[in-house]
């Protein structure tokens, strides 16, 4: 296994070299015939996937101290000053933003700069909690009741603030909203809703449509990676059992999931058989979900999330890779919804795959 990992790690290495000095200072999405056209600065200054690339190369940098990946890594920070400028545009997830840029930066560098920067991003996560409702809201425009589980990937950024400043507030926040996405989001089964929708003044839950799974009620397997990676992730950070039993009862619907397809996740768990659709970047995340568990479960329980998150990771490098230094993007076969860019490469998909090897390898950096 050792020897495995170490030729997956140099591929990784070799390719994201290569990608460095193609893209310089653009900031990658999803490649168009093998490369990345569009750079998101320019596509969308404000988008959310917009920090994955950093971190990926801040993942690379801590393990290689190679200069090219901080060089670049630092191009996607200071493109958000512009986004944070603009403001409009900007919403919960500044955390997948900020954690993988700013916080990284500041984690490996102490550059206080960064500090700066992200504590403002935790200043405006801060600012989305409704009080009544005990939820951080997702989106702009008039969704102003809407929580989703993908925010839950945010909360650390929260964690960190109270850390960093000594400030509790930060972390209450998150705590309420990770009670209220537990209350709301995750199901008896297993599964989660990806949306719930609730009253803003009363926050009564109302309803809970399908958002990129197939329909309410299916099972979005992202949503579900979420809801186990970012249960896991606040268990850690408030040393909560309740959180870390979350994220077990969704690891356990996901497994049973997936060792009915080769490890590797459809794109909804309760969609149509016909056609197959794939995301192999819900696989991604909840591997570094699953190893986050193992790492903090009792010793005769490690061995059920490891190894499936061992599985999970060998079944996408042996089916959905691709390593050719010429073209962009290593994982293959992500999807963005149901219906909506199937079945292409995209950041996080790659960022989280290579989370998930430096994991295993014990190399990996704790960007959350
Ligand atoms: N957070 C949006 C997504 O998972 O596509």
């Amino acid at each position: 296994m050792e020897k495995r990992l170490q030729e997956i790690y140099e591929k990784i290495d070799r390719k994201l070299q290569a990608e460095c000095a193609r893209l310089g200072d653009r900031i990658p999405y999803i490649p168009e015939d093998g490369q990345y056209k569009t750079d998101m600065r320019e596509e969308n200054r404000a988008f959310w996937t917009n920090g994955f690339w950093a971190g990926m190369l801040w993942q690379m940098y801590n393990c290689t101290k190679n200069p090219l990946y901080k060089k670049t890594a630092e191009y996607s920070e200071l493109s958000f000053d512009k986004a944070m400028e603009e403001f409009v545009g900007l919403h919960h997830d500044v955390g997948f933003q900020f954690l993988h840029t700013a916080v990284a930066d500041y984690r490996l560098t102490g550059n206080p700069k960064s500090k700066t920067r992200a504590l403002h991003a935790a200043g405006m996560l801060a600012g989305r909690y409704n009080p009544s409702g005990k939820f951080i809201r997702a989106w702009n425009k008039d969704m102003t009741g809407w929580m989703i589980i993908d925010c839950l990937m945010n909360i650390p950024l929260l964690f960190w603030a109270t850390e960093e400043t000594g400030d509790p507030r930060f972390a209450y926040i998150a705590n309420e909203h990770a009670h209220t996405a537990m209350r709301y989001l995750l199901r008896a089964d297993g599964s989660c809703n990806h949306i719930g929708v609730l009253d803003p003044v009363t926050g009564e839950g109302l309803e809970f449509p399908a958002g990129q799974g197939y329909a309410s009620g299916s099972s979005w397997s992202r949503g579900q990676s979420w809801a186990i990676y970012g249960f896991a992730l606040a268990a850690l950070h408030a040393d909560k059992k309740e959180y870390l039993d979350a994220a077990k009862q969704v690891a356990h619907y996901f497994i049973a999931n997936v060792c009915r397809t080769g490890y590797v996740s459809y794109l909804d768990f309760r969609s149509p058989k016909e056609p197959v659709c794939w995301d192999t970047t819900a696989t991604a995340c909840a591997a570094c979900g699953l190893l986050q568990i193992a790492d903090m479960v009792p010793e005769l329980e490690k061995d059920l999330y490891r190894d499936c998150a061992v599985d999970m990771l060998m079944a996408l490098e042996e089916k959905h890779c691709d390593w050719d230094p010429y073209r962009d993007g290593i994982v293959q076969n992500g999807s963005v919804a149901y219906n909506r860019q199937m079945h292409v490469p995209i950041i996080y998909g790659d960022y989280f795959f290579v989370e998930g090897i430096l994991r295993l390898m014990g190399k990996e950096f704790m960007i959350w």
